[in-house]
């Protein structure tokens, strides 16, 4: 397996000692990191790829009109990658954890409750999510806070064809999304590196912003529960830990809104993670990334300012310091 041979830069170059040698007790303790689990999961000698991957092949057809305004000249991630090597830490922190253990999540029924600064509350079902507006493919690149990336082709439509429908309010400022929790299901929920559920925030204008997808399904196929069936988000200028998975909640608000991992080691993790490779994490470089199946012996590929996606979101920060608002 190609993921499987040593990382180009140890881990132990990029996280300390102690804490690849004993990743669990470290993140207890400290409480800081999901590159300490990629770079751990990098050292593992056994396949980064779950086997519920080829599992997860009978999934369901979802097929997207592709959007020609969204297609990119990389070209996309294996299949097998972008639904074996996973972040979903319900299921476990390991890369593989998620597609190896995510089948036993109950996708149906599904509901979202939308709340908040809203004229309209809403609970839909997910039949009348998935009819709400044509399904898209969007071609997206994905990169994680850890120094990885990938190009996944998703299935779905603008989330703000959704927020429309519950009419926020003059005060909605803010939104915040809820993953599901199911104890009997999850087996990561009993390890309390995160305190559940998992919730991630967006403002309003990023949250209304075109290219902020809701998706229901990548590569064709419904999503695979180890990618946030029946339903996620996908953010592509901001690193991945903001596309929270597996939504059963959105909240408007009109105040900043918690957010798990800038809850756990805020100095390390803001809220709005805008994909910058001017600004390091405080442990490792954000210059460049590893493009999961290039192997890791090939070239890192250099990070690009708002992950590529600079012409269509930079004027949502013109003024802002980008730095202090990591
Ligand atoms: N959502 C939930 N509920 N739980 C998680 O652990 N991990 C995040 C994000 N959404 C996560 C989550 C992180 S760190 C990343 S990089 C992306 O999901 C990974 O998405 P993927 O596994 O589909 O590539």
């Amino acid at each position: 397996m190609r993921d499987s041979k040593p990382p180009r830069i140890p881990a132990s170059q990029i996280t300390p000692e102690s804490v690849w040698r004993s990743r669990r007790s470290w993140l207890k303790g400290a409480g800081a990191g999901l590159l300490s689990w990629g770079g751990a999961g990098l050292l593992g000698s056994g396949s980064l790829i779950g086997s519920a991957a080829r599992a997860s092949q009978v999934q369901g057809r979802l097929a997207g009109t592709p959007n020609p305004a969204y297609q990119i000249p990389d070209a996309p991630t294996a299949e097998q990658d972008v639904i074996g090597y996973n972040n979903f830490y319900e299921f476990g922190t390991g890369k593989s954890d998620p597609a190896d253990h995510a089948a036993r999540m109950q996708t149906r029924p599904w509901t979202l409750t939308i709340e908040g600064e809203v004229e309209k509350p809403r609970t839909f079902d997910l039949d009348a999510l998935m009819k709400l507006a044509p399904m898209e493919e969007r071609i997206y690149r994905l990169r994680c806070v850890e120094a990885w990336s990938m190009v996944i082709p998703w299935e779905g439509y603008p989330l703000a064809t959704l927020l429309r429908q519950v009419q926020p309010t003059s005060k909605a400022k803010f939104v915040q999304f809820e993953s599901a929790v199911q104890p009997e299901n999850m087996p990561g929920l009993h390890d309390r590196i995160i305190d559940w559920p998992y919730v991630e925030g967006l403002r309003m204008d990023e949250a209304l912003h075109p290219l902020t997808l809701l998706v229901f399904g990548v590569y064709g196929k419904l999503l695979p529960n180890q990618n946030g069936a029946p339903l996620r988000v996908a953010i592509p200028w901001k690193y991945g830990f903001k596309s929270g998975k597996s939504i059963v909640r959105i909240r408007l608000l009109d105040h900043l809104p918690e957010t798990s991992w800038a809850r756990i080691a805020p100095h390390e993790y803001g809220f709005y993670a805008n994909v910058n490779p001017k600004v390091p994490h405080p442990r490792w470089s954000q210059a460049s990334e590893r493009r999961i199946g290039d192997g890791f012996f090939a070239p890192r590929v250099p990070t690009l300012m708002f992950n590529g996606y600079a012409d269509q979101v930079a004027s949502l920060y013109t003024g802002m310091d980008l730095r202090a608002n990591y």
